[in-house]
């Protein structure tokens, strides 16, 4: 996990989290001036650290060098990445000083449930490294029953279009036409698409859980909340690390 920094120049800090850009806001500095703990400055080199105070075009921000991480309960009809030219993002529904941060990993525009945001990229790595395997939990509703002979081709690794290996998932039937799908890889679409190769649909999608995190239910959708130091290490920690028929994740 990435150490606190202590310093950070000015203008990087003041870009990452707002939307300047180095070029503009060396201008606004150089034009209109900003003040650091209430003294004019005119330099964008000099260092910050945690708790200055900084005051720049009309806005107050206050230095914080910790590491970010959040989860997201992310609504449908957003877009899990910075910027789009089409769609909202998760970040529209993010204070700006979030703006440093990234998305964990992807969420169709569609999919509900739980996302991590963080700026601490060693983490979000080890979570999304094929390598590391870590489990994630989907619950899907389903147009069509899968059969007990698609079942088992899921649970033995089934074919996907365009796909040189096979996709594994454990497949629990939760209620009427909803299942769980257990995955460790992370592959494009890939529920829906494991879905599809099993003869049926995915109707509704939401990502339950990762590692041993699992979304706080009472985030409605579209909110957020930060992780405490315990949860920080918990989607590393591969809860229920053993499917049942053995292959582990
Ligand atoms: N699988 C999908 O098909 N979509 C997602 O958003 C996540 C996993």
């Amino acid at each position: 996990m990435a150490n606190d920094r202590e310093t950070e120049r000015l203008d990087k800090y003041i870009c990452s989290v707002t939307s300047f850009t180095r070029s503009v806001l060396g201008k606004e500095i150089r034009k209109r001036g900003a003040s650091l703990n209430g003294k004019q400055i005119k330099d964008p080199s000099v260092k910050v650290r945690e708790g200055d105070v900084i005051e720049i075009a009309g806005m107050e921000i206050t230095v914080s060098l910790k590491p970010v991480y959040l989860m997201m309960n992310k609504p449908a009809g957003v877009v899990s990445a910075n910027s789009d030219d089409s769609y909202d993002t998760v970040f529209s529904l993010l204070p700006e000083r979030y703006a440093r941060c990234h998305c964990v990993g992807r969420l169709d525009i569609d999919t509900e449930g739980l996302l991590l945001i963080t700026d601490d990229g060693q983490w979000s790595h080890m979570i999304t490294s094929p390598a590391k395997g870590v489990r994630k939990v989907y619950r899907a509703v389903l147009a069509s029953d899968f059969s007990d002979e698609a079942v088992s081709r899921i649970r033995n690794g089934i074919e996907l279009r365009g796909e040189k290996e096979p996709a594994f998932a454990e497949v629990t039937k939760v209620g009427p036409l909803t299942w769980d799908f257990a995955v460790t890889e992370g592959r494009y679409h890939e529920i829906k698409r494991i879905a599809a190769a099993a003869g049926s649909s995915v109707t509704a999608l939401r990502r339950l859980s990762i590692g041993a995190l699992s979304l706080d239910e009472s985030l409605a959708p579209g909110m957020y909340r930060e992780l405490d130091a315990n949860e920080i290490l918990l989607p590393l920690a591969n809860g229920s690390s053993s499917d049942e028929d053995g292959r582990g994740s």
